[in-house]
């Protein structure tokens, strides 16, 4: 049995750990983490407490996996429910589809009798308040928001700003890998923007054959390189998780202009190896990891790779502004 997750997960990891120690399903000692996550205000981009969009509107993403069954369950763009974690695993239990989005996610979700909430906490809607006032024109404000939103996308806080989405990858004891991932996404994004969540094969992937991987960090770079679902494809041709991790690297150096900033890979392979990558990380970034045997997770920190000269700051400026 293992069980990774992100720095952010701290404050569900010992959950799961120890749904995992006494025998429960992957799947549920992940939702059950992830849940724990989503209530915690203070982890600023999973559940109620995460940043907001440009328009000041929290919109969440969410997946599971089932490595035995390769079935997932994703929602993105989810407005106004309190576990999206959980109604994607409604969405992998209930429907013949994989992902569901915004009215239609919302709308399965009051289906199934989901907990409602509003989740934007007072900290985010000041934060977004500063924002706004800061850096929308006199001009748009008396519009808002019937605004040409694509300039202020680009004054959008930098996706490290609440440092990140919550991943979760385990090896249960019936040898079952799962993953789960959280998040409400880059704070000020362009509305509708899906990162790599919700996204099956971008920023999580799970095979009970092979192994798993969840990344966290700017999605977007996922996307374009489909790092989860690469990162266990390169297992399944015969790589070690040291060497496939390595080879997901080696393909987002690959990546050309567009958003080139953080991405942190973590993986497990089906023998309870692991490794955790942080490209373009900082010092300090670290995991949670617990395995049988062990009486509580513990934070190791993760490999730094750089493969950018130009690690992202600009924004930095933006979130020291607004967040303070
Ligand atoms: N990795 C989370 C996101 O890009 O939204």
């Amino acid at each position: 049995m293992i069980v990774i997750s992100n720095n952010e997960g701290k404050s569900g990891i010992p959950a799961t750990a120890s749904m995992l120690a006494q025998g429960k399903p992957g799947l549920d000692a992940v939702e059950a983490g992830i849940r724990l996550v989503e209530d915690d205000e203070e982890v600023r981009t999973v559940g109620r407490g995460g940043w907001p969009n440009l328009l000041g509107e929290v919109e969440l993403d969410a997946s599971v996996m089932d490595g035995t069954s390769l079935r997932t369950g994703a929602v993105g763009g989810l407005q106004g429910f309190r576990h999206p974690v959980s109604v994607a695993r409604e969405v992998l239990e209930r429907l013949p589809h994989e992902l569901l989005i915004g009215a239609g996610a919302a709308r399965f979700a009051a289906e199934i009798g989901a907990e409602q909430c509003d989740l934007l906490a007072d900290h985010s809607r000041a934060a977004w308040q500063r924002w706004f006032d800061a850096e929308v024109s006199e001009a748009d404000r008396g519009n808002w928001p019937d605004v040409p939103l694509t300039r202020y996308c680009h004054n959008a806080v930098d996706p490290e700003i609440g440092k990140d989405t919550t991943v979760f990858i385990a090896l249960d004891a019936n040898r079952n890998i799962v993953s789960g991932t959280s998040t409400s996404g880059w704070g000020w994004k362009y509305p509708g923007r899906l990162g790599d969540s919700p996204v099956i094969g971008a920023g999580s992937y799970a095979d009970s054959r092979y192994g798993a991987c969840a990344c966290t960090g700017a999605g977007e770079m996922t996307i374009r390189a489909g790092t989860a679902r690469a990162v266990v494809l390169y297992m399944k041709m015969g790589m070690s998780v040291e060497r496939a991790v390595e080879e997901a690297v080696n393909d987002m150096r690959a990546l050309k202009g567009g958003l080139i900033n953080r991405v942190t890979i973590h993986a497990i392979d089906n023998r309870g190896n692991h490794r955790v990558v942080a490209v373009n990380g900082l010092p300090g970034n670290h995991y949670w990891f617990w395995t049988d045997g062990m009486q509580a997770p513990e934070a190791r920190p993760a490999e730094l790779i750089q493969i950018s000269e130009r690690a992202p700051q600009a924004k930095k400026i933006a979130m020291t502004v607004y967040t303070a």
